[in-house]
């Protein structure tokens, strides 16, 4: 008998495909569940694993009420801030998440975003898609070089790692703000700051890389932006509670941000509107994972590890151990 999996969200065909051969689940490509739908199903099938992304909350009320014989659930995420560990772990459910699967493809992303940012990627699209039909001199829509400035890194993780192999590339000096200063084979000759302040006023770019957590929120303000020098570019692929999204536009309203790469939002998929009436911010709707490849690979991730727990082994990538 195929072990029975809840899936809360849409899969890729390809991991659709994974499930169908190897579990018995009421809907192997996944649909969009609320809280009360997965619970409900969860109970009516007696499933033993979920595997579900950061739309369903994994709090501690939603957590009590799982039933009993739930072992596993599996998010479909590196990230983990819509899940109340604390309670996970109390009530003796195993969690894990997807890392390192998605660094390199979150990092394109954020490079993406870096140069359309800079050059103005925004502008330049809305120019051609009203039919252009006027040249334009050569002091008008000027971006900045991205190619030799300096690019700080707020969290070295895997993905931060990924995004200064970018840089390195496009012949940037990276500074990197992490808790820890990092073995030099990790850092590849970038400069340890331990306190962001003092990392900030030396970047053209910064681009987030942290998660979000109690230390990380609102890190990014009206103090923290003023410290950048002016015309800097930001870039945020990480989490929106990083940044308070009050200042980022004020700072870009006065010039003294020159430009945003944006991914994520304070409140998604219902971002502030207020970033639309700022053709200098070039953004995406949290899409840093969303390639054929990257996503089939979060999925497979999530399915090995819930047949390594139903299997009775160790998960592979545990949120603890
Ligand atoms: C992640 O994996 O955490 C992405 O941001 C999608 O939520």
């Amino acid at each position: 008998m195929k072990p029975r999996l809840i899936v809360s969200r849409q899969m890729p065909s390809s991991v659709g495909d994974r499930i169908r051969a190897e579990f018995d689940c009421p809907h192997p490509d996944g649909r969009d569940m609320d809280a009360e739908t997965t619970l409900a199903l969860l109970e009516e099938t007696k499933a033993e694993a979920l595997m579900f992304t950061s739309h369903l909350k994994l709090t501690a009320e939603f957590i009590e009420r799982l039933p009993a014989r739930l072992k596993i659930a599996a998010t479909c995420s590196v990230g983990t801030d819509h899940i109340d560990v604390n309670a996970a772990r109390v009530r003796g459910l195993i969690v894990t998440n997807t890392p390192k699967v998605l660094d390199e493809c979150t990092a394109d992303l954020a490079f993406l975003l870096l140069l359309g940012a800079a050059r103005r990627a925004r502008e330049y699209n809305t120019v051609m898609e009203r039919g252009w039909r006027q040249g334009m001199g050569m002091g008008e829509m000027l971006g900045i070089r991205v190619w030799g400035k300096t690019l700080g890194i707020l969290g070295m993780g895997g993905i931060g790692r990924a995004m200064a192999a970018r840089a390195r590339g496009f012949g940037m000096k990276v500074l990197y703000c992490n808790r820890t200063r990092l073995p030099p084979e990790l850092e590849q000759g970038a400069t340890w700051f331990g306190d962001l302040r003092d990392m900030l006023p030396q970047c053209d770019m910064l681009s987030l890389h942290a998660p979000a957590t109690p230390a990380t929120q609102r890190i990014i303000n009206a103090e923290t932006l003023a410290l950048l020098p002016k015309g800097a570019v930001l870039v945020n692929t990480a989490r929106g509670a990083l940044v308070d999204e009050g200042a980022l536009l004020a700072a870009l309203a006065s010039g003294h941000l020159a430009a945003a790469g944006l991914d994520v939002f304070d409140n998604e998929p219902a971002y502030d509107l207020r970033f639309r009436d700022h053709p200098n911010v070039f953004f995406t709707p949290h899409m840093g994972s969303a390639t054929h490849e990257t996503r089939r690979a979060m999925g497979f991730c999530c399915l090995d590890n819930i047949q390594a727990v139903l299997q009775g082994q160790r998960p592979l990538t545990p949120l603890w151990s």
